[in-house]
């Protein structure tokens, strides 16, 4: 990894605490911010397919205030379960292994179903989702897609684990990744249910044929011997969070999807460069594909992994469809694709790069969206541009707050214009990181997930955290060396969602004053961090038509230490305007907390219960006793199973108010 940028004047006293925290307490107070002039391009959004999610109840006075957030907030929780706010329900839907065809073969919890039984069922490490009403309003009835993000060995394989190793459990580990689209219908006594003779229900995996479009499609860096076109790819995988296109489509993204591949080969130039800066390695995660199937072998095929780490196109409304990887949207690790509307007309996607040290990204397209084309706007992911982010200190140092750009990763870009690395537009957006890092976009603290405001169209970001920040590395924008709690940043485009500048400020500094009690101590957090509303790596995120911000934790849940009073991974709710943060719900045991999808009339919310159990200890060891950590959801004492939770409250009401 390449040395840091220097952004330009940083302040020399960063050091200096007690400024810090005054200077943090008006950021997350300072209201102006809010009253953006961007309300035309959001509205232009909110006017398209999506627009079905009412009205929302913002009047003069909200707009001063915020959104009421009407809930009584839930105290930390260790315990192995999901906890509610008071007068709010839950049910556990669709878990890792049931069915979602009238044929699906049941779930043996003893880890003995085959890679095709797999191939059946739901996915596992339930990750991004989306509710599509079936009518484009209902609120009872629709397709929720879900991401499945990644698999936790130790329980897809059961007491003998991967030994020995075969194809057969590599092909079963294919088959638990991708994307479901589940059928799903409120039945009389108020609890969801799968359809299962939908013919819209539908497994996408890791083996699923899928068409290159964009710049790098055909290109040399995708080829490879069982595909020598560079057109259609096997599979997607790592399918963290996900996009909702305008025009009423998927879009999942894939993130770590250099933990698939390795080599069994001694050849160490095998491993380049640009494989390096991706992150492959020899060994992998762990997974074993490369072992067994040839294409996970980066010496053998050495495009193959150039084929993953896209944003793709899903139409949910056709079983039949090809899904699309949308390569002019960049390659890098994807974490979600939030997408508006600008005032002209094109369509403006952000995304984050979620490694230490990367990079923020925004996809404008060439052309303008036409509601009146419907599904042919798809076109606008094929031909546009990408530009990466500069957070810069702007006018007054210190002050966590300044201006940014956005700088174009094209070859017409005088910085790429003769590089030899990157000779070609495909090569730069194969190699978007590498591009970035020659052009000096701000390296952050792991780009987690982006929501753009309903109303104000100012966009935020989970920066996760980032242990390896040096004091030396410090920046306005990524202010604490040994960064464990991570922050959100938000930003208000200059003139257009699609503009070239922004004003940024930061949110919320996460932190923890239980532990550190001494509120001048970065680590205690901002001033709207208290020691019940406490948490540690903000990750999923996204606005409610209302302007509520959700966040969803994934971090530590060791609740000692520096993450005393935290508890298990929660998803909590905030008013963007007062900078006011209450926790909403807390997950299980070894869980992380994600996605979140509401019905149009926003009286359900989904979210995802992801990897419950995952635990420090050794697989091996687990997987001979997989109940040592977690049971979830299963009250008689199945293995811990990543399962959509739906919450509802008790009168009926609107989730959150
Ligand atoms: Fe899949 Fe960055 O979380
Ligand atoms: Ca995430
Ligand atoms: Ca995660």
């Amino acid at each position: 990894m390449s040395k840091p940028e220097a952004v330009a004047g940083l302040p020399s006293n960063l050091s200096d605490n007690e400024h810090f925290q005054q200077v943090v307490d008006r950021v997350v107070s300072r209201r102006g911010f809010l009253k953006g002039s961007l309300s035309l391009s959001a509205a232009a959004f909110l006017a398209g397919p999506l627009a079905a999610c009412g009205s929302g109840d913002s009047d003069d006075d909200d707009a001063q205030q915020g959104p009421r957030i009407g809930f009584k907030a839930v105290a930390a929780s260790t315990a192995d379960t999901v906890v509610v706010p008071e007068g709010y329900n839950y049910q556990v839907l669709a878990p890792w292994g049931s069915a979602l065809f009238v044929d699906s073969p049941a779930w043996r919890p003893d880890g003995s179903n085959t890679a095709a039984e797999q191939a059946r069922q739901v996915g596992d490490n339930h990750d991004g989702m989306h509710f599509f009403p079936i009518d484009g309003h209902s609120s009872s009835e629709g397709l929720l897609v879900v991401n499945h993000e990644y698999t936790n060995l130790e329980y897809l394989y059961g007491a003998e684990y991967m030994s020995p190793w075969t194809v057969e459990k590599a092909n079963k580990a294919l088959a638990a990744h991708g994307v479901s689209v589940l059928h799903i219908v409120r039945n009389a006594a108020g609890k969801w249910e799968v359809k299962l003779d939908s013919p819209y229900n539908r497994r996408i995996t890791g083996t699923t044929p899928m068409t290159l479009s964009g710049p790098v499609a055909g290109s040399e860096r995708v080829k490879t011997s069982a595909d020598p076109s560079g057109m259609t790819v096997l599979g997607t995988l790592n399918n963290c969070a996900h996009g909702v296109t305008p025009w009423g489509t998927y879009l999942t993204c894939e993130e770590n999807f250099n933990g698939y591949f390795g080599t069994t080969s001694t050849d160490e130039a095998a491993l380049t460069p640009a494989l390096r800066r991706y992150g492959f390695s020899k060994d992998g995660f762990g997974y074993r594909w490369h072992e067994v199937i040839d294409r996970f072998d980066y010496a053998k095929e050495p495009n193959e992994g150039n084929r993953f780490g896209w944003v793709v196109e899903i139409d949910p409304f056709d079983p039949a469809s090809t899904p699309v990887k949308h390569t002019a949207l960049g390659r890098f690790k994807h974490e979600n694709a939030a997408c508006v509307i600008a005032s002209d007309g094109r369509l403006v996607v952000y995304m984050g790069d979620d490694e230490r040290f990367e990079y923020i990204y925004k996809y404008v397209s060439d052309g303008v969206f036409d509601p009146a084309k419907g599904k042919a706007n798809a076109a606008l992911l094929s031909r546009g541009k990408l530009y990466v982010a500069r957070f810069e200190a702007g006018g007054k140092t210190g002050d966590m707050m300044g201006s940014g750009q956005w700088l174009l990763l094209d070859k017409s870009n005088p910085l790429l214009a003769n590089d030899a690395d990157l000779p070609t537009q495909a090569d730069v957006l194969t190699y978007a990181r590498i591009a970035a890092d020659k052009v000096g976009a701000t390296k952050m603290d792991r780009p987690e997930w982006i929501a753009v405001h309903p109303q104000t169209g100012e966009v935020y970001c989970c920066l996760t955290n980032n242990s390896r920040r040096t004091e030396a590395q410090i920046d306005e924008a990524n202010p604490r060396a040994a960064n464990d709690y991570g922050q959100i940043i938000r930003w208000r485009e200059s003139g257009s969602a699609a503009g070239s500048s922004f004003d940024w400020d930061l949110f919320v500094l996460a932190g923890n004053p239980v532990a550190f009690p001494d509120r001048k101590d970065l680590r205690s957090g901002s001033s709207n961090i208290n020691a019940d509303n406490t948490f540690n790596s903000p990750d999923g995120l996204a606005f409610d038509d209302d302007g509520r911000l959700w966040i969803q934790t994934d971090g530590n849940s060791s609740n000692a230490g520096k993450y005393l009073g935290q508890g298990n991974n929660q998803m909590l709710c905030a008013n963007p305007v007062s900078g006011e943060i209450r926790r909403f719900a807390v997950g299980p045991k070894g869980c992380e907390v994600t996605g979140l999808t509401f019905t149009p009339d926003r009286r359900t919310l989904f979210i995802n219960i992801q990897h419950p159990g995952e635990s420090s200890l050794d697989p091996a060891e687990v997987a001979l006793n997989p109940l040592s950590v977690s049971s979830w959801p299963d009250a008689a004492g199945g293995r811990p199973r990543s399962a959509t939770v739906v919450i509802t409250r008790a009168d009926g009401g609107v989730i959150g108010a």
